[in-house]
């Protein structure tokens, strides 16, 4: 009984703190990022945007700050996607934001490197 009651204390605590807090978000490979962290939360739809992008713009390509390098990164080491579940690294915080972005109807969500392996396995 006491046991039951504990743990449906601990169900209550859990939620909650889960509701209250940041969303839980799968990094991804890990190393570091292109840029500080902290300045990336912030800022990193200035530097993928078409339009306000130099490199689109200029035809310049800057490999650094390119869509698929960020995925390279953060895509789940689970399955080399970086948008295929709700913790996933470019849904997580957007969808507790509320914020959509249609990016992967042209771009790929998933690590180039597991589908070039995937690809070269056949
Ligand atoms: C070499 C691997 C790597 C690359 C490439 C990379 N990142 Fe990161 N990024 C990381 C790691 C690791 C962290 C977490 C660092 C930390 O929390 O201390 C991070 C953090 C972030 C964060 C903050 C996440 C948070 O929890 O607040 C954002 C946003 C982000 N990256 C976006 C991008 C974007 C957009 C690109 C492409 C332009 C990119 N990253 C490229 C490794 C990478
Ligand atoms: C209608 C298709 C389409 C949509 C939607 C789209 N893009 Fe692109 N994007 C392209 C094409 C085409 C290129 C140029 C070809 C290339 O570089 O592979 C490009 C290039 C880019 C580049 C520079 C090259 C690279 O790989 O980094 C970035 C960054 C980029 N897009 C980010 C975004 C982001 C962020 C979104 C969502 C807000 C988005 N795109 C939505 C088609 C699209
Ligand atoms: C740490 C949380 C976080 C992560 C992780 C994150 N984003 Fe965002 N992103 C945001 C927030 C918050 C906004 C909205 C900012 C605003 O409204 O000014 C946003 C906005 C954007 C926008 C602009 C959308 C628009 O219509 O204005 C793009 C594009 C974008 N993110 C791309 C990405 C991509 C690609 C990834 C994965 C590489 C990613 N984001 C990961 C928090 C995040």
């Amino acid at each position: 009984m006491m046991k039951k009651l504990f743990f449906f204390l601990m169900m209550c605590l859990s939620l909650s703190a889960w509701a209250a807090g940041s969303p839980k978000i799968d990094i991804g490979k890990g190393g570091q990022c292109v840029e500080d962290p902290q300045w990336m939360r912030k800022n990193h739809m200035h530097l993928l945007k078409h339009g306000r992008d130099d490199a689109l713009r200029r035809g310049i390509r800057d490999e650094k700050h390119s869509l698929k390098n960020c995925i390279e990164c953060h895509a789940s080491t689970k399955d080399d996607s970086a948008i295929a579940r709700a913790d996933s690294f470019c849904v997580s915080c957007h969808s507790y934001e509320a914020v959509k972005i249609d990016c992967f109807e042209c771009h790929s969500g998933t690590r180039k490197s597991a589908w070039l392996q995937q690809r070269n396995a056949k």
